[in-house]
Parts: C-alpha cells; structure tokens; sequence
C-alpha cells in the first residue's frame, strides 16, 4: 500500500486542488449500493473552488473562490449541483483574472493592493466577502460562513446568492469563525476585534445589532479558528499563533503571514460566564495549535474539552500549494487532545486520547455537543501505514477507549465526514457518514455513504467529475 499510495499524492494535488471546479448540475446520479430508505435530505459542502484564476495561482488551500456543492437526497435518489459563492470577490475574480481582495495567505498584486488591505477591515471599501468554509442555517437562512465578516446567504434550490450580511454590524475591524455553536435560540460566535487594545468578544449572531456577551482584552490576537461551548460556559483557547495589531495596520504581507509562533508565550485559555460574561477561570498551559474544537461539558468542579490539537502551527505552512504539489509533501498530526479544566484549583491538565492522525473532525452535534456522554469522533486521517501525502482515509476515534477504526479505499480522499443519525438512534455511533471523496483512480468524485458503526460503505453516488476538496458540510433533513 505504502508505495503504490505514495506515488499518487501529486495526482490528487492534480485532480483534487490544482483546477477549477467544472459547474454543472446533474439529475439521478448513479448509485452503487442502496441509500437507506430514511435518509431524505440536502447535503451542502462548501469549500474551494477555484485556485487557478487567469493570471496567477493562489498560494494557499485557504485562499480560493469558494463553491458550494449540493446533494439532494430523496428516496434512494440522489441529485446534485455546484455553483460558485457568488461574491463580490468572486466576481472580481473571473473579470479581472487576478485578486481584487486580500484572502488568506495571498494578495491583491501591488497595483490593485494600493495598501488598502481588506481581510479583516470591514469599514474598508476592499473588504473581502468569500465565505468559503462552511454552510448553515441560522433561522430561515442559509448562510455561506467564512472568517471575514461578510458571510453570504444563498437560495438552497439554485445555491444563488441571495445577499450578503454583516452579522456583526460596525466599523471596526475584526475577523470571526466559521463555525458557530448553537442552542434553542441562539447562535454564539466569536470576534477577534483588533486595536491599539485587541478584544475576544462572543455574539449571538441570531440577533444582529446585539451587544457582545463577553469581552477580553488582549495585547497580542491569536489566530483562532473556532471556540468551545458547555451548558453554560463558553471556552476560548489561543495558541501562541499572535499578532502584533499594528502589523496588521500597516500590512506588508497577506494576513496570516503576519502572525509570529511564539511558544514561550504558551497557549492562554479562557472559561467564560454565558449569563454574565465574566472569566470564570483563566489557564496557560504548554503551547499548541488548533482548528477544530470538538466537544466540551461540565464534570463536577472541571471543564472536559476535545479540541483537534497540533504542537505547533506548521499544518498552516503544509497547506501552502507550494507544499501540498511536492510528491513527498507531509502534514502534521492532529490528534484528539483532552483538556480537563478545574475551575477550584485554576489548574488544567491535557492528554492525548488516540494516535489517530485527524482533521476536520465531526460529532453529532445536535444531540451530543455539550454532553458528557458523547462517545465518537469522525475525521479524515492518514492511514497509519500510509501517513504521507494528503488526507486519504476516514478516521472514526473512540474517545473513551481510544480505539481507532478506518474506512480506506486506494487512491481515495475522503473529505469532512459529516454524521447524521438512524432514526431510532440511541447513540452517536447509530447513524451515517456523508463524505465527498476525490478518486484518482477513476480521475472524479462520489458522495460516500457509510455506516457510523462499522466504517463499512453503504453505497456510493458517483459523479462524473472531481469536486474540489473542500471544508465543511452539513446535512438537512427533509422537513
Ligand atoms: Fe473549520
């Protein structure tokens, strides 16, 4: 496995990121296998869709056009469309064949820059506005999400874009996440303002126009991702991934490149009052970086967290296209790291659950976040005898035992599996994995279906070109 894998990882950079994503819609996709009877519903992904634009190739995995991808799934059938966010950006994109907006990790050339930055300065004329990395609802609204502040609301049936809005209105500047949390009647997600003084806000995104819930001060922002949330905490965890604010200001290099790995700084952690906002506990612990939080609650007089976690920050450098193009290109290993945070003593202890390499990791949220019983985390992964190259197998993590279970196929890289439940589902292992999986071997893409228990594949949707892999999706039921 090891040899005839390795020769391949370039002809997933090929097929997988070095293109532009072919739109096209495509009625009774062929189905290998048999779609359960009871699984009725939209899968949306958004992710990358363009990397190359006519005069030049963007730097980073972080930096394309986005593109939604949509599979409606009724009946056995399944039936699929893409289109591009439909962004200003975008737009800018395709007529002038360069970037008009700052993304990520690349610039507008320095004739169009004219030191006007634009990724995280929403007062600014040249904001971008390219959601590009996951999809939900908030209220009737489907919503394009991104970590620049404009996020896009799209039609689901034609994924058009419908508008885009500012869900936390004002002139300052700041970027956010991409991945909210959720209860009965909000939406909380965090705010890095930045300034002379730099705060860490929470807001309900529900309620646009509302006061931040809570507010940190800080000298130095980290590079944040996502954030934690119990019952009635929310948790912020910065990694010494920071930026000097006046940096920023003035902006001589693309937005994360002014961001300087400060270990001696440690990683700073902050457990925050939902009802008051106050710092119920603040932690430093050794440094680390992360994406992804996965799951937290309350135990006792402690805070119990999963997040996605790295010792340092270099899984940003090895998604630079530069990297990810070499044939022996490597990632670093996220694993699933434990945190258990005790609000008496002030003191945090951490311990690394599984040796599972993972990466875009999933629970089932609805029913599990915040619970102390949740048991499985899904991901992709390097297969353990295959760890070089890109992402090419689905990882599920027990994270009481530790136990690792894989679904591999050769030449396959699944994306973000997405877990949805079986209807008499009593735990989170009783349900399915959606994932769209680039297939070098067959030079395209399937939505794969599998069985959450056994990692087995149930069937598969077979498209008759490759999508772009991607970010985050989202399954939603039928009504
Ligand atoms: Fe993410």
């Amino acid at each position: 496995m090891e040899s005839a894998n390795s020769n391949r990882s370039n002809s997933f950079f090929e097929l997988g990121l070095n293109r532009n994503q072919k739109i096209y819609s495509l009625n009774d996709v062929p189905v290998l296998g048999k779609i359960p009877d009871w699984l009725n519903g939209t899968f949306i992904r958004n992710g990358p869709g363009m990397l190359n634009l006519k005069n030049r190739r963007l730097n980073h995995w972080f930096d394309a056009m986005g593109a939604l991808h949509k599979f409606e799934i009724r009946d056995g059938k399944v039936d699929y469309s893409c289109n591009f966010l439909e962004c200003d950006s975008y737009q800018a994109a395709i007529g002038t064949g360069d970037l008009k907006f700052s993304e990520f990790a690349t610039d507008p050339c320095k004739s169009i820059f004219k030191k006007v930055q634009s990724y995280v300065f929403p007062s600014l004329p040249n904001m971008t506005d390219n959601p590009k990395i996951s999809v939900t609802k908030i209220g009737e609204k489907w919503m394009a999400l991104g970590e620049t502040p404009m996020q896009l609301e799209f039609d689901s049936k034609t994924l058009q874009k419908i508008g885009v809005s500012e869900p936390v209105p004002g002139a300052f500047s700041y970027k956010t996440t991409a991945h909210p949390h959720f209860d009965k009647q909000h939406a909380f997600n965090l705010v890095v303002k930045f300034g002379m003084i730099s705060y860490y806000q929470i807001y309900d995104v529900a309620n646009p126009g509302s006061k931040p819930l809570a507010s940190i001060p800080v000298k130095k922002p980290a590079y944040i991702h996502g954030f934690g949330m119990t019952k009635n905490y929310f948790i912020i965890t910065a990694g010494p991934l920071v930026v000097v604010p006046i940096e920023l200001l003035f902006w001589k290099r693309p937005y994360i490149e002014n961001h300087k790995w400060r270990p001696q700084d440690g990683a700073s952690l902050w457990v925050i009052n939902k009802n008051n906002g106050k710092v119920k506990a603040y932690y430093q612990t050794d440094p680390f970086f992360c994406f992804h939080h996965v799951n937290a609650w309350e135990e006792g007089n402690e805070i119990v967290m999963d997040i996605n976690a790295y010792d340092d920050a270099s899984i940003i450098q090895n998604y630079y296209l530069r990297e990810l193009e070499k044939p022996d290109s490597e990632l670093s290993i996220g694993t699933i790291r434990r945190f258990r945070l005790n609000l008496t003593t002030k003191k945090a202890k951490s311990e690394i659950l599984s040796n599972a390499c993972i990466e875009l990791p999933r629970i089932d949220y609805n029913r599990y976040n915040t619970e102390s019983n949740y048991q499985f985390t899904y991901g992709v992964s390097l297969h353990p005898q295959q760890r070089q190259g890109f992402y090419n197998s689905l990882v599920k993590i027990n994270t009481k035992t530790g136990e690792n279970t894989y679904w591999f196929q050769e030449g396959c890289y699944p994306g973000e599996p997405v877990f949805y439940p079986s209807p008499k589902s009593k735990s989170d292992q009783e349900g399915i994995l959606l994932s769209i999986v680039v297939d070098t071997e067959s030079s395209n893409s399937f939505l794969l279906i599998l069985d959450a228990i056994t990692m087995l594949e149930i069937a598969r949707a077979e498209l008759p070109e490759p999508v772009v892999y991607g970010f985050h999706g989202e399954f939603f039921p039928s009504a």
